[in-house]
């Protein structure tokens, strides 16, 4: 029988997870179809998940943490995170996983070592990304705009700062995972603050795809290396392909789910 799949979400009419994962599908002919599922309240989503028969999903915004609650069971790095991005039914429980963590540490090898990096923002990627640099032993300094989202990071023995009591270091990569940049022209963090990191830094990544971002545009005019968020966008992706179908991804198959995101 065809396994189904879906993204929860509200919105998700803009999701490029279904073209993204029904690429990779098709590539290894697995009898699956993966749809998008607009999801109104975050803590019916377990229900809604056993109930339209679904074999594996994708949670996005605004529902990770609502998903994280009502699983049977979270696995991973997701249990401190506390916000999981995946489903999977095995033996009618509902286990969950958060795989924006590992897409991002995959998204930044390109870069080679890094060993010390400048977070701006406090939000559920955030948290992720902060999370996931730990566990591979790699500094990280969180900066927001405000001090309200910085618990999590306290009580996760994180460096982090507000705007105000910001006492800055030398970074080899700052990370963009503020919306600044994402539907308007801001940048994360005040001009100067930014070209003053961007001087001792070698890198720049931004969460954020598809576009130059003004972070990124500043970046590169400071001479730093620049990516933007497609690659974590796919590895997320990937990571969760594999756990749908219990398969490895080969490069084929990567290549093939890079192709599907980028399909209008
Ligand atoms: N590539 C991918 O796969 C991927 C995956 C997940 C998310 N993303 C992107 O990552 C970004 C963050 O997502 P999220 O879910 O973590 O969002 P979120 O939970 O809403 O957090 C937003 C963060 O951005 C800060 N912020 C918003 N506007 C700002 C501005 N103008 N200047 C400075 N800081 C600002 C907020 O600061 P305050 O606390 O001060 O409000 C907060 O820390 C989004 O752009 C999203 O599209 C990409």
């Amino acid at each position: 029988m065809t396994k189904k799949f879906a993204i929860f979400g509200n919105p998700v009419i803009h999701s490029k997870s279904p073209q993204m994962q029904n690429a990779g599908l098709k590539h290894i002919n697995f009898d699956g179809i993966y749809e998008k599922h607009h999801l109104e309240n975050g803590n019916e989503i377990k229900e809604i998940f056993l109930k339209n028969n679904y074999k594996g999903a994708n949670i996005t915004v605004p529902h990770k943490e609502f998903a994280y609650e009502n699983a049977d069971d979270v696995r991973g790095i997701a249990k401190e995170i506390k916000a999981v991005n995946t489903y999977i039914l095995e033996k009618g429980k509902v286990i969950a996983y958060n795989t924006d963590a590992p897409g991002f540490l995959k998204a930044i090898e390109s870069f080679g070592t890094i060993k010390n990096v400048l977070l701006l923002g406090a939000g559920g990627t955030a948290k992720a990304i902060a999370l996931a640099l730990k566990s591979k032993n790699i500094k990280v300094t969180v900066l927001n705009r405000s001090e309200n989202k910085l618990d999590f990071f306290k009580e996760n023995t994180i460096n982090c700062f507000s705007w105000e009591n910001f006492k800055p270091e030398i970074y080899d990569l700052v990370v963009n995972s503020t919306s600044a940049g994402l539907k308007d022209e801001y940048l994360p963090a005040p001009k100067e603050m930014l070209e003053n990191i961007f001087k001792n830094a070698s890198f720049a990544f931004d969460c954020i795809y598809g576009k130059i971002t003004p972070f990124l545009a500043l970046a590169s005019e400071n001479d730093c290396k620049i990516k933007d968020g497609e690659d974590m966008l796919l590895y997320q992706g990937v990571l969760a392909f594999e756990l749908f179908t219990n398969t490895k991804a080969d490069n084929s198959v990567v290549e093939m789910m890079r192709k599907g995101l980028k399909e209008e």
